[in-house]
């Protein structure tokens, strides 16, 4: 990524983070709700790359808004992508004790708290949009829906029962595994770029540019995710590899094997690039975006 591209994600980081914070109440506040708000933020400030909410804000910014009038949709989705992998690593789910280099949630608290912390910022998400007198009703209400839809049982978690029933099954074939990625990962990415693109007024055209983009986008980040999985190390990802073949999953990686899988992430990605290419202004998410492409963590 080109240095100045790069100040520029570090900046955004550094206000969706700082919104996020803004966003949870003291634990001093609500001292009967201490042990859950020190787990939802325990999570939440682990770290992570913060992609969704950095493709809020620079869909915002590539449509000539300000990225500021998409920070709680940019904290808002960032919450219902944490509760997504504090669910994601619960012993019903995937099992894993790691996560963004520290002890998953239900390790470092239990797996009561873990699940109520999720749950809490799952629901906690929707108010933090609703609350955002800087946006007008009517942008909030679209906000609200399409984070909901695509959170829910048509969108991620969707995903996530697709990825459940297929734990242990031999024959899952690539039409099943692109509909499962398409819900577990596709659906969050497609919200931030759709997201973004609301908190600007933009048009349907616009909003289905954005939505294709995120598609590819969403699909080539699980292959990659899936190929780290065997390839990279604990270290350097910050949470367990080989979780997948401990689970038995059928992913791109042992469906294809790794060099099919990398060129099927490529071609997604030039087809994003190419969508972008309709955009001014477009320079930072096409480096972004290629960046996902090469990203080792
Ligand atoms: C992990 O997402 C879950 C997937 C959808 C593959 P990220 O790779 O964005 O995780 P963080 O947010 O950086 O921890
Ligand atoms: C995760 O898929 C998708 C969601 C959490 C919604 P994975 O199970 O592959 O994600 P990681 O590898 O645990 O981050
Ligand atoms: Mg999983
Ligand atoms: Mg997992
Ligand atoms: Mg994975």
């Amino acid at each position: 990524m080109k240095e100045i591209h790069m100040q520029q994600m570090k900046e955004d980081v550094e206000l969706v983070e700082e919104a996020i914070r803004s966003y949870i109440p003291y634990e001093e506040s609500v001292n009967r709700q201490k042990r859950v708000i020190d787990a939802m933020r325990y999570s939440l400030e682990a770290g992570g790359k913060r992609v969704r909410p950095v493709l809020v804000l620079e869909f915002c910014r590539m449509l000539g808004g300000d990225p500021k009038n998409a920070l709680s949709s940019a904290a808002a989705l960032e919450m219902i992508h944490t509760f997504s992998l504090i669910h994601d690593d619960l012993p019903a789910m995937d099992d894993d004790d790691y996560r963004r280099g520290k002890k998953s949630c239900h390790k470092e608290f239990d797996e009561a708290t873990a699940i109520l912390a999720g749950d809490a910022l799952s629901i906690h998400a929707f108010s933090v949009i609703a609350k955002d007198n800087d946006l007008s009703l009517d942008k909030r209400i679209k906000l609200i829906d399409i984070l909901a839809e695509m959170s829910g049982y048509k969108g991620m978690i969707g995903g996530q029962v697709i990825d459940m029933e297929n734990e242990n099954c031999n024959d899952v074939d690539i039409e099943n595994l692109y509909a499962m990625c398409a819900g577990k990962t596709g659906a969050l990415i497609r919200c931030a770029c759709i997201m973004g693109c609301i908190s600007t007024g933009a048009d349907e055209e616009t909003i289905a540019k954005a939505d294709r983009y995120g598609s590819c986008v969403g699909l080539a980040f699980q292959i990659i995710d899936d190929i780290l999985d065997v390839t990279s190390t604990t270290e350097v990802l910050g949470k367990p590899v080989g979780s997948d073949a401990v689970s038995n999953k059928t992913t791109f990686a042992t469906l294809m094997g790794i060099e099919k899988a990398d060129e099927l992430a490529a071609k997604l990605t030039d087809e994003a690039l190419g969508i972008l290419d309709q955009f001014d202004r477009r320079d930072f998410l096409k480096d972004m975006t290629h960046d996902l492409l090469v990203r080792i963590k």
